[in-house]
């Protein structure tokens, strides 16, 4: 069986060929140069590039795939959720292939996305934890089963990557920001600049990014000079507060998990920031005293991408949780 895939939920644009024995047929992520210069994603620029460009790699994706449109057997698309005018060009582009294909037309959820993607590459032992770190998200989840996802946790405001982004654009570096900050951080000190820990005396499984952005910036602010030596430094002290959020996090996940008599062996890191490296370390620390296997997917399902698209649709299939040509994109879409 083969599948088609497109995402075009934010500023990629991702297509994929996939079949049901796990092999990759072709995958083309398009990531959208045309934000740098604005430090952070614009709707329009974004639903106007994934036009441009859709159908060009649709065609790359058949070429290198060394298929045709008539072999497609079940086309998918994320239909939320996600920016709503980049979302009804993917969805409605993949919608009219299947049309005149004359084949199934099935709508994913992009959180499920990501949230299956370990499953890709991982012997997994459900239920298992989730940590959906993304630019939009911040997440835990209690994944029992295909279909059955419990959010215990997620943020209050700004997303954890959403943070990363900003920070980095407050000191001047690039868009995406987490590789840039990660980068700073290798060459600063950890202890030097101390930042706020939002919510810190909540015990609950919450989050909050907006306060450490906020005060970060006031320090700009008040700093005559921002040199490097400087921007490495308040890179690494950021990360750090972020990475000590998120361990506090996973121990208090795992003591309200423990309440409930439930026993996970594995955690899951997801999404884009899943990629730093340092939050993997601070996660595996705790793993290993806990006896906990982490899991991630391969790096190429790490950032959006087409391929957790296929691989969540073909999970659906096969458990026959799948929707239809009629499913309406939603920005909010929940799981
Ligand atoms: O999952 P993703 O590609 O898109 C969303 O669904 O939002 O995540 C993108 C986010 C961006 O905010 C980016 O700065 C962050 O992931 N990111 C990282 C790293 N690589 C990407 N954050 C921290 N460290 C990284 N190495
Ligand atoms: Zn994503």
């Amino acid at each position: 069986m083969l599948v088609f895939a497109v995402e075009t939920s934010c500023d990629e644009t991702s297509v994929c060929i996939i079949n049901n024995s796990k092999t990759i047929l072709s995958h083309i992520v398009y990531s959208q140069e045309e934000h740098r210069k604005f430090g952070g994603v614009i709707p329009e620029i974004a639903s106007r590039a994934h036009l441009k460009i859709l159908q060009k790699i649709s065609i790359q994706a058949l070429n290198e795939a060394k298929v045709s449109i008539s072999d497609i057997d079940i086309f998918c698309s994320t239909c939320g959720p996600g920016l709503i005018g980049g979302l009804l060009v993917g969805s409605t582009f993949t919608k009219a292939l299947a049309i005149g294909a004359k084949k199934p037309f099935v709508p994913i959820n992009h959180l499920e996305g990501h949230i299956l993607s370990p499953t890709f590459n991982n012997d997994i032992e459900f239920p298992f934890l989730c940590f959906l770190l993304t630019g939009g998200h911040t997440q835990i989840y209690l994944v029992k089963s295909i279909n059955n996802y419990q959010l215990i946790g997620e943020s209050l405001d700004d997303a954890i990557g959403e943070a990363f982004d900003k920070v980095s654009k407050l000191i001047g570096m690039g868009y995406p920001g987490g590789p840039e900050i990660e980068k700073l951080s290798e060459h600063g000190n950890e202890n030097s600049i101390s930042l706020p820990h939002p919510l810190k005396k909540n015990n609950d499984l919450n989050f909050s990014f907006s306060g450490i952005k906020t005060a970060i910036s006031l320090i700009i602010k008040n700093k005559n000079i921002i040199d490097n030596e400087f921007k490495c430094n308040l890179s690494a002290s950021f990360q750090k507060t972020v990475a000590e959020i998120l361990e506090k996090k996973f121990l208090l996940s795992l003591k309200f998990l423990n309440n409930q008599n439930i026993n996970i062996k594995q955690v899951a890191l997801v999404g884009g920031v899943a990629a730093n490296k340092y939050i993997y370390k601070k996660f595996k620390n705790i793993s290993l005293k806990k006896n906990i296997r982490i899991i991630i997917p391969p790096n190429y399902m790490l950032s959006d991408n087409a391929a957790m698209i296929g691989w969540a649709c073909l999970k659906k299939i096969a458990i026959k949780k799948i929707d239809d040509l009629y499913f309406k994109e939603n920005p909010r879409l929940l799981i």
